[in-house]
């Protein structure tokens, strides 16, 4: 008997949540990866925030689990340590830093692409994590390292 309903519908059941450890190991580890229904994500632990992400940087694939988490603009961010770009924690924007090149004396800006990176949600229920994929319906840059041929063909290397 298939008592949480998933068996007959596998979207209920790609979208439930999955344990993916303690919460007494992430608060000193500061991450962890898991593999959440068949898709890789990292979970940071920054300034008692829980925060989940793809694993492979939306850019060209880079590990984010092996980045450096830093603020921009008073925005803790994910640097890929591939190509050094940066992403929100907390959204999985990309910023970026642009100047006007007609003024001179203008100072650079921190600017937002967009989400690029999906973020997933993270829960605690009695000391455990549990991520839960995102539904959003929007089309992600980090989903083409997350899903289809290049996730088929990164598991053969
Ligand atoms: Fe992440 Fe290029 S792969 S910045």
């Amino acid at each position: 008997m298939d008592l949480d309903g998933s068996e007959q519908d596998p979207e209920v059941k790609e979208y439930s949540p999955v344990c993916v450890g303690r919460e007494d190991d992430i608060k000193k580890s500061k991450r962890m990866t898991a593999v959440v229904h068949d898709r890789e994500v990292v979970i940071f632990y920054h300034k008692g925030e829980y925060h989940a992400m793809d694993i492979r940087c939306y850019h060209s694939g880079g590990p984010l689990h092996l980045g450096e988490i830093e603020e921009f603009d008073g925005r803790p961010c994910i640097v890929c340590p591939w190509h050094k770009y940066k992403i929100t924690l907390a959204t999985g924007e990309g910023l970026y830093q642009s100047i006007n090149p007609r003024d001179p004396s203008a100072k650079p800006e921190w600017c937002s692409k967009g989400v690029k990176q999906r973020i997933h949600t993270v829960t605690v229920d009695n000391g455990n994590i549990y991520v839960t994929l995102s539904k959003e319906p929007f089309k992600c840059d980090s989903d083409f390292y997350a899903t289809g041929d290049f996730k088929d063909t990164a598991k053969m290397m």
